[in-house]
């Protein structure tokens, strides 16, 4: 299958829709990172999603929908709380888990009896959306446990050949994927973190617990318990306040002839003064904005990526730890 890589406009998002409607897969911009579309009503098109990925078959599917799109068709038992935050968030990169009504394929969601329902506020996932006249089911558009990509030319890199369409809307600003925020509780509680922090929650809902997982107790996001975001390369993570073992490490291996690159904040990377640097911003926000990008880099240039973790660790940098730590901890 060839794929096309084709700039939104009226042609290429009649082909999206023809494409979408008789159960093809189109991948689209997000302002969080690029998604793998199919029809959410259409079991067999979804089917085809966990395949072109590889993605396990208990992982569930996230349905975005458009923002005049009445979600009262897909889902029920909204409470009052979610209601508030839909307002506040959506569109934009914040999940809102609620009950199924049951209307989409259960392929969506892997038998659960909730669906995350995310609006998307890049201009070009809205008129995507828009132009089908669906809620799209869909994942970041990689391979399985790779790197989510950010670029048109990244989902191209993975999916070549599987998919007949990309949509191409640049680069994606946010960088990191959405916040998932299950709302069937009395409080909602943060299942994976994004941009739209637990602090910026709570001040509009009042509370907000975060998920995590003890031993033995079932996950709540099924997605939690899989590696993710790793690059092809060997990577290995250090707290900021070892960064003087990362520098370490990085001459060692240097001086052995492993061609190390080392990641890091701007002040770290000055602070070090080597020329193998994968920088990563200043803030919060340049860090979540760079950090896939980054890493896609460096899987091309280098052998072994030596990252230092952010000085910081509130707020966006919650949601950038957790990326961090699955894409390059536990590893070496
Ligand atoms: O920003 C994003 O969320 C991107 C763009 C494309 O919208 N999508 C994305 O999808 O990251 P994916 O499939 O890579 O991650 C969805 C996450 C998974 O961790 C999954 O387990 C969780 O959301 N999830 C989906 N439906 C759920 C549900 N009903 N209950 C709990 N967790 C759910
Ligand atoms: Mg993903």
């Amino acid at each position: 299958m060839e794929t096309q890589i084709l700039k939104p406009d009226e042609n290429s998002l009649f082909a999206a829709k023809k494409i979408i409607e008789e159960g093809g897969l189109v991948a689209f911009p997000t302002e969080t990172v690029y998604g793998l579309g199919a029809n959410a009503f259409d079991g067999d098109a979804v089917k085809k999603i966990y395949e072109v990925k590889g993605r396990p078959q208990d992982n569930p599917l996230i349905v975005h929908v458009h923002k005049d799109y009445d979600i009262s068709r897909i889902v029920c038992d909204i409470p009052d709380y979610a209601l508030k935050l839909a307002k506040k968030f959506q569109p934009g990169p914040l999940t809102i888990v609620l009950k199924s009504r049951g209307t989409v394929s259960p392929i969506v969601s892997c038998g659960l009896d909730t669906i995350g329902i995310r609006v998307p506020s890049h201009p070009d996932a809205q008129k995507f959306l828009k132009a089908v006249e669906l809620p799209i089911a869909a994942p970041s558009a990689n391979v399985s446990k790779h790197v989510s990509p950010v670029t048109a030319q990244h989902v191209y890199a993975d999916l070549n050949g599987k998919i007949p369409l990309i949509l191409d809307g640049g680069k994606c600003s946010g960088g990191i994927e959405s916040t998932v925020l299950d709302c069937t509780g009395e409080i909602p509680c943060v299942l994976r973190s994004g941009l739209v922090t637990r602090e910026m929650i709570a001040e509009v809902a009042g509370d907000c617990g975060v998920f995590i997982p003890k031993k033995g107790e079932k996950v709540r996001s099924p997605g939690m318990k899989y590696k993710h975001y790793s690059p092809n390369c060997r990577t290995m993570l250090f707290p900021y306040e070892e960064r003087e073992k990362a520098l370490e490490e990085y001459e060692r291996q240097r001086a052995e002839g492993v061609n190390a690159w080392i990641m890091c904040e701007n002040s770290v990377a000055r602070e070090f003064g080597t020329d193998k640097i994968l920088a990563l911003g200043e803030n919060g926000e340049e860090f979540a904005a760079n950090l896939y990008d980054k890493l896609r880099e460096g899987e091309k240039v280098a052998e072994l990526i030596i990252a230092v973790a952010p000085k910081e660790q509130g707020g966006v940098m919650a949601g950038v730890m957790n990326r961090l730590t699955k894409a390059c901890g536990g590893q070496g």
